[in-house]
């Protein structure tokens, strides 16, 4: 999509569509016919500026654009970046299906953060998860340009972070939405190749025999039922200018290109989702291209494990003990907990690089979506000090997370005579247990754990959103790197 900031008096604005933001119970004022028109549709009460409202004028006299669309943003009171983000999202979605083609976004008098996030609105509103689909009826709904009509000081960087923000969470989508024939690990490992050839990032990808040398038991015995060989995706990226020579930050993401839960099988209703399974990864790969191209001041690697989690005569049965790049050692109990076997070994080797801050963003456990539903993601930690950075990273850009506990006594429910740790908890606490897990292997440096199996993907379509892939924590990690110190 093709985004310009320009500084036109609305009513000049050659669009298809001229996005007008109307507040609850605040009109926006307008001399002649468009202002009359205004206050008859806020009157009509086809109108009243709640969120996701759309009432639209043709022609509207004294303006060049073919429409006007009077879009609802709720009550200014409450109103902030990820009102604008949803507001122009759900406009620019709902015009695009009208054959909208090019929409000007009147947003002047709006703080940078919130053009920013307006440009993301409509690069996220405008995404749709039909790439594979052949109707060629779909050409005619692509919004192919947004106007940003707004004056300002620092508006320019605003739409250009916008610009970029947006993008590197669409690409995360179109990776999520990819099938698992289509997104294998490796294919996933040359989008990861291309990124770094796009960009000033350096690309290393382990493979299975690499991984044997390392030791990466946990990692290996996950991979073992598929005939897709497992990759571990390394993307590095070093500032020019380093200002925090002793700091260095992995972002994690699990990478498992379908998970079919393995020998302990998952049942088929709804298994076709887990090609999903891939989100947190398709995050980390994401992020990391948005980072090469906004120069943060600290060193930063991404790691993706990918693997295929399946079932077959050589994969990992339940019982077996495994040797983690760690040393410990792990009794699989149930082959479907595979995501947190693929980020044990991602953190020690991740350590071993030198990382001294630990991200991860993973479709975990069905138990956060019991415990938080759809709504927030589920974080935990081990320092408070570096979660309160992270929350503040996911709180400017809109992404919605929640704090969950790690008690010492969760520790309990990790036991196993035969192994130093099972691979899942009893019956209660899902995900605290498999966060649990994970602390076990951080070796007590700074980490944050988003278990994102409840938001990483859309059931049903929202106003603002497709159905399908979300590309959560795409932002967060971008504005984390950004912000960092
Ligand atoms: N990928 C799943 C978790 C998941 C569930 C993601 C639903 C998205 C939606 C994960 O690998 C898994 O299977 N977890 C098990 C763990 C259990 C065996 C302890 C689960 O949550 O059922
Ligand atoms: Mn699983
Ligand atoms: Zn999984």
């Amino acid at each position: 999509m093709r985004i310009e900031l320009i500084q036109t008096p609305v009513q000049d604005i050659e669009a298809d569509a001229l996005v007008l933001l109307g507040f609850e119970g605040e009109q926006p004022t307008f001399e002649g016919p468009v202002g009359e028109w205004i206050k008859q549709v806020y009157a009509s009460r086809d109108f009243s500026g709640k969120p996701f409202e759309l009432a639209i004028l043709h022609r509207p006299p004294g303006f060049r654009a073919a429409r006007l669309a009077l879009a609802g943003a709720g009550r200014r009171d409450k109103f902030n970046s990820a009102e604008m983000r949803k507001a122009i999202a759900a406009a620019c979605r709902n015009l695009k299906n009208r054959g909208v083609r090019r929409a000007a976004l009147a947003v002047d008098g709006h703080a940078p953060q919130e053009v920013k996030a307006a440009v993301e609105g409509a690069l996220l509103g405008a995404w749709e998860p039909d790439q594979l689909k052949t109707d060629p009826k779909k050409e005619e709904c692509r919004l192919e340009e947004a106007l940003v009509a707004a004056r300002g000081e620092g508006l320019q960087t605003a739409v250009e972070h916008g610009r970029i923000f947006g993008e590197a969470q669409n690409f995360a989508r179109q990776l999520i939405n990819l099938p698992a024939n289509r997104l294998t690990p490796s294919v996933l490992a040359d989008q990861a190749r291309q990124v770094a050839e796009a960009t000033s990032l350096r690309c290393d990808v382990l493979d299975r025999a690499r991984m044997e040398q390392l030791g990466m038991g946990a990692l290996l015995g996950v991979a073992r039922g598929s005939d897709e060989p497992p990759a571990l995706i390394v993307l590095s990226y070093e500032p020019e200018e380093n200002r925090f020579p002793e700091q260095h930050l992995a972002l994690v993401g699990k990478g498992v290109t379908f998970d079919s839960g393995g020998i302990s099988i998952k049942p088929a209703d709804g298994m076709e989702k887990m090609k999903y399974d891939m989100a947190g990864g398709a995050a980390v790969i994401a992020a990391m291209q948005a980072i090469a191209r906004l120069k943060p001041k600290v060193r930063i690697t991404g790691l993706v494990p990918a693997a295929e989690n399946m079932l077959g005569g050589r994969a990992q049965r339940p019982g077996d003990i495994v040797t983690t790049l760690s040393g410990k050692t792990v009794e699989v109990i149930n082959t479907d907990a595979e995501g947190r076997l693929l980020l044990i070994d991602t953190f020690t080797y991740a350590l071993r690089l030198g990382c001294t801050h630990l991200v991860d963003a993973a479709t975990l456990t069905g138990a956060i979506v019991v415990a938080l539903g759809h709504v927030r993601a589920g974080a935990f930690t081990n320092n408070e000090d570096f979660y309160s950075r992270l929350e503040e990273a996911a709180n400017s850009e809109g992404e919605r997370i929640w704090r969950m506990p790690l008690d010492e006594d969760y520790k309990e429910y990790l036991r196993t005579p035969f192994a130093d740790l099972p691979n899942i908890g009893g019956r209660w606490g899902g995900a605290v247990t498999a966060a649990y897990f994970l602390k076990e292997f951080t070796e007590d440096r700074p980490w944050v754990h988003l278990d994102i199996a409840g938001v990483a993907w859309l059931d049903e379509a929202k106003p603002f959103l497709a159905k399908g892939p979300s590309g959560f924590c795409v932002r967060t990690f971008i504005n984390l790197a950004m912000n960092w110190g």
